[in-house]
């Protein structure tokens, strides 16, 4: 059901209370997500953004309820991976030649998606279109996340339709950020940072910088995730500002996977090492194989150190280890510390193993590591507290 924003703007999105992972199966989203997309009627009228693809006759038939289709003047697509662009195919079966304003790159990934020769505009930074009383104004925001991505300034009603950037997959019945938890609204912001624009914050930082310098009005920042901002604007900006720049909080993350328990009594008397030396820090420990790994990595990506541990297993580590170390690799974490432990039987090749992953992925390693053969004795277990009480005191 669409809802009105402002007098001019009205929310024609798709709330997704049923989806648990996103990207495949790359990101999980515990509380769903919704694809949002906008209605400007002005003098002109603007469509921004559709919606995932399995909702797409969902979304024409809502909007046909809103405006007749042929009232509607020029669409806009901020970024066209396909949970914002699906619904094109479906949309201009209706409205074949209504132009479609995107960057360059916008109608190059449009065209490989859909291969339409629909009425593409190509936008820069810095073009506008006006509406009427109101002007929309196209902001490239290259690589947050995809080449493609703009933003676009609608005057008049000084709303940022950022996309991506300020999202969360968060799905929620009221549209404003002011109506629902902002505790679960922050975790899912920093949640998708961390794990979708984490490797682009050089970009994310200037260009959050630039639009702060353009001296806007912005009343709202309507992304094309979750909700929108109206009451925390400062907050989630400040956010972003601190999570690009190679973001840390006094945290320690210890990241493992066990077999027959002994890693994990490693990690826990790790843990207390690092307590016992810094008390004020908060250490938590995750099991690589049982807790989400995507909430794993936004807490490495809090962290100014992590501990990852694993059991040697045919002369590696496990499963659920390299899965992790694979992803964070991917994710490019900057600034942060790091060491690997684990327990074996004969060979112990694993904390090595970890620690050249952690390397590669641009974690500072620290010492040498920490291996215990067999299972743990009290002897073994304080040594890793001894162990933990050294890695705390080199942070
Ligand atoms: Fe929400 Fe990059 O698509």
């Amino acid at each position: 059901m669409a809802k009105k924003i402002t007098d001019k703007v009205t929310w024609v999105g798709k709330v997704d209370w049923e989806l648990t992972t996103f990207h495949g199966d790359e990101l999980s989203t515990h509380r769903g997500s919704s694809y949002n997309a906008y209605l400007v009627r002005d003098e002109k009228v603007a469509l921004i953004d559709t919606v995932w693809k399995p909702y797409d006759r969902e979304f024409v038939e809502n909007l046909k309820k809103e405006i007749d289709l042929k009232d509607i003047d020029y669409i806009i697509m901020n970024h066209n991976e396909i949970d914002h662009s699906g619904s094109l195919v479906e949309l201009m079966r209706e409205i074949p030649d209504v132009p479609i304003y995107c960057t360059a790159k916008g109608e190059a990934i449009i065209r490989g998606h859909y291969h339409q020769d629909w009425n593409f505009v190509n936008v820069k930074t810095g073009d506008t279109l006006s509406l009427g009383e109101t002007t929309l104004t196209f902001i490239e925001a290259t690589m947050l996340h995809w080449p493609d991505t703009m933003f676009t300034y609608l005057s008049g009603e000084n709303i940022l339709f950022s996309n991506d950037g300020f999202g969360q997959h968060f799905a929620s019945h009221s549209l404003f950020d002011d109506d629902v938890d902002l505790c679960e609204v922050m975790y899912e912001a920093e949640k998708y940072y961390a794990n979708i624009l984490n490797p682009f914050s050089m970009m994310a930082k200037k260009k959050v910088n630039d639009i702060l310098a353009m001296n806007l009005p912005i009343n709202l920042v309507c992304p094309s995730h979750g909700v929108i901002w109206r009451k925390n604007i400062p907050l989630i900006i400040e956010k972003y500002l601190a999570w690009a720049d190679a973001y840390q909080t006094d945290q320690v993350t210890i990241v493992y996977d066990t077999m027959w328990q002994s890693t994990r009594l490693l990690a826990q008397a790790i843990a207390d090492g690092i307590s016992a030396v810094s008390p004020s820090t908060t250490v938590k420990l995750l099991n690589a194989a049982h807790d989400d790994k995507n909430d794993i990595l936004t807490q490495m990506f809090r962290s100014k150190a992590v501990l990852v541990g694993s059991p040697t297993v045919n002369n590696g580590f496990t499963y659920a280890i390299a899965g992790i170390l694979e992803m964070a690799k991917g994710l490019k974490f900057k600034k942060k510390k790091a060491a690997a432990f684990g327990s074996y039987g004969w060979s112990g090749e694993a904390p090595k193993l970890i620690a050249e992953h952690l390397q590669k992925a641009g974690f500072e390693l620290v010492g040498e590591g920490f291996r215990t053969l067999w299972v743990p004795d009290g002897q073994a277990l304080a040594q890793a507290t001894e162990y933990g009480k050294e890695f705390a005191s080199s942070l």
